[in-house]
């Protein structure tokens, strides 16, 4: 197909800063414009939209700003408010499998009730005719939040995403060893994705982030000073490698890909990588992308600050 299949935004609303790229897509995918902007104080609360107003003017003028003109984009909704399955299914039609997941949403999903929108998608058709897929549970309030929001900013919002599936498309492109976790260290959350076989084993969210570590880090680099919180995050992470261990005959975790703002704490990966014992996938493990660093005023570690909203771009339009 001749021109550009997709020109789109990636929306990546943090709880210290709202990250935005602009996508196209020929043979493959180009940054051709990227933003940042803290997040205002009070515009959420646990991750719900909690001054639409504010956050819609907000994403209004930090567009304008960056003279950014496309308005299809797509956002995602903290994992606070998702709850994720990632199930294995028989392969079978589309129209089948929209009655299955019905069915597998009541068994999987704890508190399903007519409040929840449930959706799915398939991640993979493995080799032995099965289907992977995930089941996403997410109450209606909540997503109609974020879809009046972009509205407001006037957008035209294709998807509410999940961010692990974003961060699963932002690296799913590079060679990395198997199993091999994701790790989004952000300014008050740390989100975790396995990736075994080529998509999503599990996710998990742990509520930590550089905000409640950034003095700790310093005490623990400066000194033999242990730090409680630190221990906690190795803790939280341990145990749900573990998870995975116990459930795949002791098969570990062979890398992890560090990213979010925390990716740039270098002590910080290197405390995390030496306290686990798994190796970091590489020194830049980015997304592979076409960039312009220079015209677009980018740094290659920036990308980590951009990788949700890279992966949530790379969601495209289905057209
Ligand atoms: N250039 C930089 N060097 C070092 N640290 C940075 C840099 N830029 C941002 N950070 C740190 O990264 C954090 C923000 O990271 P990020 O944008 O991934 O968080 P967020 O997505 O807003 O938060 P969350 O994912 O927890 O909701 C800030 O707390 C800041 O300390
Ligand atoms: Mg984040």
């Amino acid at each position: 197909m001749l021109g550009t299949k997709n020109s789109i935004l990636g929306i990546d609303i943090g709880t210290s800063n709202i990250k935005i790229v602009h996508l196209k897509q020929n043979e493959k995918w180009q940054l051709v414009n990227w933003a940042l902007t803290k997040t205002p104080k009070n515009v959420m609360v646990n991750s719900r939209i909690t001054d639409r107003n504010k956050l819609a003017l907000t994403l209004k003028d930090v567009l304008s700003q960056n003279n950014i003109k496309e308005k299809k984009a797509v956002t995602a909704v903290s994992n606070h408010r998702i709850i994720t399955r990632y199930i294995t299914l028989p392969n079978m039609p589309l129209n089948e499998l929209k009655e299955a997941v019905k069915w597998e949403a009541k068994n999987h999903i704890p508190i399903f009730n007519d409040n929840l929108l449930i959706d799915t998608k398939v991640l993979k058709r493995t080799d032995d005719n099965k289907l992977k897929i995930v089941l996403a549970g997410l109450d209606k309030n909540t997503s109609s939040e974020y879809l009046n929001m972009l509205l407001d900013a006037g957008l035209d919002p294709i998807a509410i995403d999940i961010y692990p599936v974003a961060l699963e498309r932002c690296f799913s492109s590079l060679d990395i060893e198997e199993p091999y976790c994701i790790m989004d260290i952000g300014a008050s959350l740390t989100k975790l994705v396995i990736i075994k076989d080529g998509y999503i084993y599990a996710d998990n969210i742990i509520h930590l982030g550089i905000q409640n570590l950034q003095g700790n880090i310093i005490d623990y680099f400066n000194s033999n000073y242990t730090s409680p919180i630190l221990n906690e995050l190795i803790e939280e992470i341990n145990r749900f490698l573990q998870f995975f261990s116990s459930q795949n005959r002791g098969k570990n975790i062979k890398k992890l890909v560090l990213t979010g703002g925390g990716a740039l704490w270098k002590g910080l990966v290197d405390f995390i990588t030496q306290e686990l014992g798994i190796p970091s996938a590489s020194e830049f493990d980015l997304p592979d992308i076409d960039i312009d660093f220079k015209t677009l005023n980018l740094k290659k570690e920036d990308l980590h600050i951009l990788s949700n909203a890279i992966g949530l771009a790379m969601r495209g339009v289905v057209i």
